[in-house]
């Protein structure tokens, strides 16, 4: 056993022990991984870390690449060491979107500490030594945010009064701001704290698989990149419905809906991975330059544009105001003003409770200029040709076409050429999207992280929608939206509902 694993019953909100580390397992990792990093998580007893983040910090824990690690959850609630292990434990099998065998659990509950942010940034300090001296010295700190905007300035104060911003990363969540001025004035206090190389602006879309796989597609083979544009596109479609409603998180929804929620960090920071220009290099400023000209390049989101919706039911949620005006549904037209995309529309929709889960980006080629096949024989029946990327976890890439059915005569149907992730035997080696983002952090590796500029560029855009948002229309849970999606991207249609499944590649 090692000394760490000695720790597994201990008390460890005890005094700090001297404990002999780092051990030889923890010498070897912090020579391939990095300096040992101590992870400070603020919110800690809130709905992402019980989702996404205790488990992603677990899964990490148990993988060679990672550097030592020691975790201090840090909420409101009053918790031991153990009964934050306890609820740890339960939220990972509750609703963890990874679960942990025992064998990793064991490894990764001994590393989590807990100390409530009503003790004061003294406790905080005392807690995080301690942490530093289990590592055996020479530690990192990483801080995550992962509380509302309107909190993470008293955050970012108590770091710095709990003298624990040398030798620190902070990661910030989503949204970044709730406008434009608000955005502004978290990175003015920021700055004055922390150094702009130690921010990280999370956007946990951009650390999928599958959107990292639009930069290998794009920019990695010679085929797609001279039709990426007006030319040859008609308009493309970022579709995220979610069947999930509100799951308890009222408070954080109803001053927030769906448009700051997931437009205007998720779905705008995707479509600018679709929509940059080649980056001279695969790094951080390469990256945001080209991503940064997106957003400058945006027009201004405007009201007659934007369908809001919510769904009937909503406001006799627990939380929700019973006149309350928050959108959980949204969907809009935008348009970038540049040579590449000069009048091809980019309709984004996303919302609660509707009728399927997906998130798919979807291209529309133009059609042939003139066809050559007669009438009824089936061309152009089921839309223009299309490639459809899935950003699920286990990413899929389709292009669709049309191809002669077999037999006499020369009827089309639509056909696919279909790619998925599962077909290569390496699945297991997927990060979920926030165990890749924690783990750019701890390495310091800013590639796929929003900067102050570019947000701050997509709320300067909101503007006249935040200030003049129309009213919002009912929907029917599990249906699509309000009926005026409809007329929102006509005269083209929603790619969903699919009218052809996926292929199953493991049937
Ligand atoms: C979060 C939003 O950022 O993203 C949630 O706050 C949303 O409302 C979630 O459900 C969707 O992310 P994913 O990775 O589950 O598609």
């Amino acid at each position: 056993m090692t000394p760490r694993e000695d720790l597994t019953g201990a008390d460890a909100s005890g005094p700090a022990q001297t404990i002999a580390y780092p051990s030889p397992e923890a010498q070897s990792r912090r020579n391939s991984a990095g300096d040992p990093v101590v992870v400070v998580l603020f919110g800690a007893t809130g709905d992402l870390s019980r989702r996404k983040l205790l488990c992603g910090l677990g899964y990490l824990t148990c993988l060679d690449i990672t550097p030592d690690i020691e975790v201090i959850g840090t909420s409101l609630d009053d918790l031991t060491d153990d009964e934050f292990r306890t609820f740890a434990r339960e939220s990972i099998d509750a609703v963890g979107a990874r679960k942990l065998t025992d064998e990793q659990w064991e490894r990764f509950a001994p590393r989590l500490h807990y100390v409530s942010t009503s003790q004061g940034p003294a406790a905080l300090t005392k807690k995080v030594t301690e942490a530093e001296e289990r590592l055996g010295g020479g530690a990192r700190l990483l801080h995550y945010l992962s509380v509302p905007p309107k909190i993470a300035p008293a955050v970012i104060s108590t770091l710095r009064e709990a003298g624990l911003v040398d030798r620190s990363r902070v990661v910030m969540e989503k949204p970044f701001g709730e406008d434009l001025q608000t955005a502004m004035s978290l990175n003015r206090e920021l700055h004055e704290t922390f150094a702009e190389d130690q921010i990280f602006r999370i956007d946990h879309f951009l650390g999928k698989e599958s959107a990292q796989n639009i930069l290998a597609f794009r920019f990695a083979n010679g085929l797609f990149e001279p039709i990426w544009n007006r030319n040859f596109i008609d308009h493309i479609q970022i579709d995220v419905p979610e069947e999930l409603g509100l799951d308890a998180r009222a408070a954080f929804y109803e001053p927030t809906g769906a448009y700051k929620d997931m437009v205007v960090t998720h779905l705008f920071q995707v479509m600018a991975f679709v929509a940059m220009e080649p980056p001279t290099a695969l790094e951080p400023r390469a990256i945001s330059e080209e991503k940064n000209k997106v957003f400058r390049s945006l027009e201004p989101v405007l009201p007659e544009h934007v369908v809001r919706g919510q769904y009937t039911g909503y406001r006799g949620e627990e939380g929700v105001d019973p006149e309350s005006d928050t959108e959980t549904f949204i969907a809009l037209r935008a348009h970038i003003d540049n040579w590449r995309w000069a009048g091809v529309p980019f309709y984004l929709r996303t919302g609660k409770r509707l009728a399927e889960g997906q998130r798919i980006i979807s291209i529309a080629f133009k059609e042939a200029p003139k066809s050559m096949f007669p009438t009824g024989s089936g061309i152009g029946t089921e839309g223009p040709d299309h490639l459809t990327f899935d950003l699920a976890d286990e990413g899929r890439v389709s292009l669709s076409f049309y191809g002669k059915r077999p037999g006499p005569g020369m009827k089309l149907d639509k056909l696919s050429m279909q790619f998925s992730t599962a077909e290569t035997n390496r699945t297991r080696d997927v990060l979920e999207a926030y165990e890749r983002l924690i783990w750019d952090a701890m390495n310091g590796d800013h590639t796929l992280f929003t900067t102050a500029e570019g947000i701050e560029s997509l709320w300067e855009r909101s503007i006249p929608l935040l200030e003049n948002p129309p009213s919002v229309k009912p929907y029917a849970p599990g249906s699509w939206g309000p009926n005026q999606i409809h007329q929102l991207i006509a005269p083209h249609a929603w790619r969903l509902p699919f009218e052809r499944r996926w292929r199953d590649v493991r049937a």
